[in-house]
């Protein structure tokens, strides 16, 4: 494993910001590189094997010119998909994963009611068929798939508007009555998802457990780094990169919002 080089955050788009903001407050000296393979956004209706395709190649790249010491896939639509063969690819590199948080909700829900809310691609993944026959047999466990919140949560991060009717719309058949039970825990299984948690919390025909991955992932990835974590300030800047290579100030003003700097070249 590379002793320097900045910890790699990946994702389609703003999403994997989620997982960076926690773990830029766990690891305040670490130097943070994100990636958003934008181009490619929204990747939850990617065909499997292009996307997987597409996430192996981009990867052989960024590894090589970057040389991280640490990669985190913030994005469950493509670790659940690509993320054995990341691993087996890059052996020497630690890569944190993002998968439904269905363990933990089995483990708390009260009602045995759970609903996954994600991208249609990680609500069809194998892996998380995987995730509820091991973890979560004695639940009754609701995936609901959405085409279009990702790209809501970018509006709605960007400051555009984005009507409560258009989320209520998603999150409906999350909520579940049964046997005098109703479903207590939604697992945000997007890392888009947790920008719009307090837009759901007010429109929610009753209150649930929003689960949000984000702490827990910061957290493995201060595990993995173990005794490797800086302990000094970064003389680098953290920066982002996104593969459309956009020239848009608002964006470059958002990502300063999360300590980012826009850079402008592919890699
Ligand atoms: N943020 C990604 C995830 O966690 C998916 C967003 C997209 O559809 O591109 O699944």
């Amino acid at each position: 494993m590379a002793e320097s080089g900045p910890v790699l955050i990946f994702d389609s788009g703003l999403g994997g910001l989620t997982v960076l903001r926690e773990a830029r407050y766990l690891l305040p000296y670490e130097e943070l590189l994100y990636v958003a393979d934008d181009a490619a956004f929204p990747i939850g209706r990617w065909p499997e094997e292009e996307l997987k395709a597409r996430i192996l190649s981009l990867f052989g790249e960024l590894l090589s010119v970057h040389r991280p010491k640490a990669v985190v896939i913030a994005c469950n639509t493509a670790f659940t998909l690509a993320g054995d063969a990341l691993r087996q690819a890059h052996p020497s590199v630690p890569i944190v994963g993002t998968v439904p948080a269905i363990k933990p909700a089995a483990e708390r829900t009260s009602s045995g009611l759970v609903s996954v809310l994600a991208t249609p691609g990680t609500v069809r993944r194998a892996y998380t068929k995987g995730l509820i026959e091991s973890f979560a047999s004695q639940c009754h466990v609701r995936l609901v798939g959405s085409d279009v919140l990702a790209e809501l949560a970018e509006r709605h991060l960007r400051g555009e508007g984005v009507s409560d009717e258009a989320l209520r719309v998603e999150i409906a058949d999350c909520f579940l009555q049964r046997d005098g039970r109703r479903t207590d825990i939604v697992v945000l299984a997007c890392t888009h998802y947790p920008f719009l948690a307090n837009r759901f919390r007010k429109i929610a025909p009753w209150p649930v457990d929003w689960l949000d991955p984000a702490e827990a992932i910061a957290r493995q990835l201060v595990r993995v780094l173990g005794d490797r974590t800086a302990t000094a300030p970064s003389r680098e800047p953290d920066r982002a990169v996104f593969t459309s290579r956009p020239r848009d100030p608002g964006l470059e003003r958002l990502l300063a919002g999360f300590g980012l700097r826009l850079q402008a070249e592919r890699f």
